[in-house]
């Protein structure tokens, strides 16, 4: 057994990998990730730890609860610092709970999530908005992380002064003077109110506002998702930058798979609450061994049009189930061409098949 660089223990059986077809169906005997056991790594900035969120459903006037949404269940990984995990998966895989949960914004059902060795589910508000100044969250809509009344200037300084981190008028005019050029604003800027910008200001104001606090880690959820392309590829290259100046961690969650490989050094596939592949980024894109990561990938377009054309596309069918009532055995059983009856029975767990490479298919066998 190996400690892989991500800190899990993996079988440590680094062999080639494919996905096979019904008749090659084998039993592998590779560790579920789920089970193994979780080290310290060293330059693990953040681990998390089979973490679940169940939101429950209730009825009635004494709202009994009848039901879980299981909108988490059961995920672990570890970011290392300085580098970037992607997230991706369709609408309602749980990637913004994930997130929420990271940040302790919600309560988790089970699990641990260590943020520099220390257990952020078990601080106190108080602990915990220390930690806040270390790892922060960028959301989607940077118009409604922003108050309307508030100056740019003011916004930018909220978290500072929340952390009690304020200085003289002085320091805190020489801070978002920096803040704002290191994003490619200009503090003449500072003045003005949130309407007087377009889309892609208003998302360098939110990654100015996350860089006053100065932290080490920062979630980033869909934070290009509405943005014209050309803008998109410019906040990214931003995000890219000041990681390298800066030594930031991140978590990127995004649905377009393209712009989360640019960015990402890992990628995490979610579906249904759960990740249902993970390695690095390339290795996922060469050699992608879910049928969901695939589908996802074959969506992706080729800039070249001879070859987009020549590809073969995986239609992905039907709607993600329900998180109410998640399938029988394997969760993507309702939508894979490959199920068979061992995948409707036994739900497959998140094993090592080599080369940091996680999947949880039966079928994702070493060759
Ligand atoms: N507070 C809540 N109460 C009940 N269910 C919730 C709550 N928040 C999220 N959910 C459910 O949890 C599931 C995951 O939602 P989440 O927002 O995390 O998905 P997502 O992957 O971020 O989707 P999107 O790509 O659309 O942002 C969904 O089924 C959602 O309806
Ligand atoms: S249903 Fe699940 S376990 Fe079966 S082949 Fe598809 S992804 Fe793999
Ligand atoms: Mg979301």
């Amino acid at each position: 057994m190996c400690v892989l660089p991500c800190g899990f223990h993996c079988c440590g059986k680094g062999r080639a990998v494919k996905m096979i077809n019904n008749k090659q169906v084998k039993k592998n005997g590779h560790l579920p990730y789920e089970t193994v056991h979780t080290e310290v790594g060293q330059d693990n900035i953040l681990r998390v730890e089979n973490v679940r969120m169940y939101f429950p459903v209730t009825k009635g006037i004494l709202k009994r609860k009848i039901a879980d949404v299981k909108a988490v269940d059961g995920i672990s990984f570890a970011v290392k610092r300085g580098k970037t995990i992607g997230i991706v998966g369709e609408s309602g895989s749980g990637k913004t709970t994930l997130g929420n949960c990271i940040m302790q914004n919600l309560k988790v059902t089970e699990g641990r999530i260590f943020f520099e060795g220390t257990d952020l589910t078990t601080l106190s508000t108080r602990d915990l908005r220390k930690i806040h100044k270390e790892l922060q969250m960028i959301t989607q809509n940077p118009y409604a992380s922003l108050d309307p009344r508030m100056k740019i200037g003011d916004s930018i300084l909220e978290g500072v002064r929340l952390q009690g981190l304020a200085g003289s008028k002085k320091e805190n005019s020489e801070l978002v003077r920096t803040v704002m050029e290191t994003v490619g604003l200009t503090s003449s800027h500072a003045d003005r109110y949130p309407h007087e910008f377009s889309g892609g200001q208003r998302q360098r104001i939110c990654i100015a506002r996350a860089l006053a606090l100065q932290p080490s880690f920062i979630i980033c959820d869909e934070v290009v998702s509405a943005l014209d392309v050309s803008i998109q590829a410019q906040i990214v290259n931003l995000f890219v930058e000041i990681q390298e100046q800066m030594n930031l961690s991140y978590i990127f969650i995004g649905h377009d798979l393209s712009v989360v490989r640019y960015i990402s050094d890992q990628i995490a596939v979610m579906y249904l609450g759960k990740i249902v592949e993970m390695t690095d980024s390339e290795e996922l894109y060469q050699h992608s061994l879910h049928p969901y990561t695939q589908a996802l990938i074959s969506a992706v377009p080729i800039p070249n049009p001879t070859r987009d054309r020549a590809r073969e596309r995986v239609l992905l069918e039907g709607e993600v189930p329900s998180p109410i009532h998640p399938p029988e055995g394997c969760r993507f059983c309702t939508r894979c061409r490959y199920a068979d009856r061992r995948c409707r029975e036994e739900e497959p767990s998140l094993a090592c098949v080599g080369n940091n490479h996680y999947v949880a298919c039966h079928k994702a066998v070493s060759a």
